[in-house]
């Protein structure tokens, strides 16, 4: 079937295969590789993306389902000034990262500061549970999130309280 949605801000349309996925429209249609094939069950957290405001895996959700949707890839995401402030929160916190489920860790980050931009440690363990990193310390990941919440605090009231 032919799907239509807006991507990264673009209407697009992709004829699918049935059984097709969405990571799989998103790497062979549209060259967008920030989404990468891991686990392909939903347990690894790289290939995640925003999909109608959830960050969700794009292994998980069949192409069917984007018709009418948008999608939100880290190519997208990252042209943001919002993704300059967890660019620099991870930066200044010194998150360690082999870049293998980056995206997914910067646009789960975006997700929790969009709802609280100080949250706690339980918040934070929750909000990335669905990510398997191998090479992130969570203390530091967590200082992290805790340190883009206060560049976004301080770019919109121009404080840090
Ligand atoms: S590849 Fe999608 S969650 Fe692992
Ligand atoms: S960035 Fe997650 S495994 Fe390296």
């Amino acid at each position: 079937m032919t799907v239509r949605f807006i991507l990264n801000g673009e209407d697009v349309e992709v004829f699918t295969e049935a059984g097709e996925r969405l990571i799989s429209i998103l790497r062979e249609h549209f060259a967008l590789l920030s989404a990468k094939s891991g686990c392909l069950a939903g347990s690894c957290g790289c290939c995640l993306v925003s999909f109608n405001g959830a960050v969700s895996p794009a292994c998980l959700i069949p192409a069917f389902r984007v018709h009418g949707g948008e999608v939100i890839t880290f190519e997208g995401y990252s042209q943001t000034v919002e993704y300059q402030d967890i660019a620099a929160g991870f930066a200044q916190a010194g998150v360690e990262s082999c870049a293998y489920c980056e995206t997914g860790k910067i646009l789960t980050a975006e997700m929790l500061l969009t709802g609280n931009l100080r949250p706690g440690r339980e918040e934070f363990f929750s909000a990335f549970r669905g990510i398997k990193c191998r090479c992130t310390e969570p203390q530091s990941l967590y200082r992290g999130v805790l340190a883009a919440g206060e560049n976004r605090r301080r770019r919109i009231y121009g404080r840090s309280s």
